[in-house]
């Protein structure tokens, strides 16, 4: 597979970066290195990591073929960003990208239960380290906690109906495929267009907890702050309310910060990526 994820806000961020004099940059989501490689040929220098192993070999090959074989990507979860970045011999930093959920790559290429087009293994494990898999979660939790995981992952209104859906499913044996769970959101009775809108939720759910998505977002941006110097910026890009409210309430509590940019920026050209949310924090 070689069509690669593209870069969101790319030109933006680069400029917002080049504005606010920075030149070593943590990419703590390198995915397939498509903001790393914009700001290498911007001339900047670059951390990049990921936590998934797989992303990780595919970036390097292709800053290797790029001409950029000395940044090396780095393997860890953005929640250690400060060891990870003393660890390649930096101490401060002029900015950090998070650019959170998983990538193209993941979707397209992994078949692993990340996308609902096809009926794949309910894997969902982005986090190389993570131990469960979404169907561990989904045949093993009682009916409150299946409840609790879904509803605060999704936000769906029938979360309750869905739990209790489960869980009668899983008198006829385990739920192993994305198919499972669509036949779970099909007794619902929406339309075709609500049925993949609930799905991708009710998937967004369990990927949240088996990747442990908003406990790493919390303790990266506190690991950001810390680790720009003053005049740098922590730069987000998210893609749902849970994410995106996060990272508003974490920078509202903190009174060295304020929002470089007026309005959160909105990502309109890409269908695919149309929840996306750029927001900008410079530290003062
Ligand atoms: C949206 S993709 C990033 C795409 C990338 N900006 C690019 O241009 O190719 C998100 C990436 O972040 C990684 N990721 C998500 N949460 C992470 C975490 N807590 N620590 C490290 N990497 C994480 C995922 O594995 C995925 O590769």
């Amino acid at each position: 597979m070689d069509k690669y994820h593209t870069p969101l806000f790319a030109a933006e961020i680069v400029a917002l970066l080049q504005a606010h004099d920075c030149k070593v940059i943590v990419d703590g989501t390198c995915g397939e290195g498509g903001h790393t490689l914009a700001f290498l040929k911007a001339g900047m220098r670059v951390i990049p990591m990921d936590y998934d192993t797989r992303l990780i070999e595919r970036a390097q090959s292709r800053l290797n073929k790029e001409g950029f074989s000395d940044t090396k990507v780095q393997r860890g979860n953005f929640a250690q960003m400060q060891d990870v970045v003393r660890k390649s011999g930096h101490g401060l930093v002029d900015a950090v990208l998070f650019d959170v959920g998983i990538s193209l790559h993941h979707i397209k290429a992994l078949k692993k239960g990340f996308s609902f087009e096809n009926s794949e293994p309910l894997d969902m494990r982005a986090d190389s380290s993570a131990i469960e898999m979404a169907s561990d979660y989904i045949n093993k939790l009682t009916e409150g906690e299946l409840y609790e995981l879904i509803a605060t992952g999704s936000e769906i209104t029938s979360s309750r109906r869905l739990a209790h859906l489960i869980i009668e499913r899983r008198g006829y044996g385990p739920l192993t495929t994305v198919g499972d769970l669509r036949m779970i959101v099909k007794k619902l009775g929406y339309s075709d267009k609500e049925e993949n809108m609930i799905l991708a939720r009710l998937m967004q759910a369990f990927r949240i907890a088996v990747n442990n998505e908003l406990g790493s977002l919390k303790e990266g941006l506190v690991q950001a702050a810390e680790l720009v110097r003053l005049g740098g910026l922590v730069i987000t890009i998210t893609f749902h309310s849970l994410e995106d409210r996060l990272v508003k309430l974490y920078f509202k509590k903190r009174s060295d910060f304020s929002a470089a940019l007026s309005k959160p920026h909105r990502n309109i050209d890409l269908p695919f990526a149309e929840s996306a949310q750029l927001r900008v924090y410079a530290k003062q």
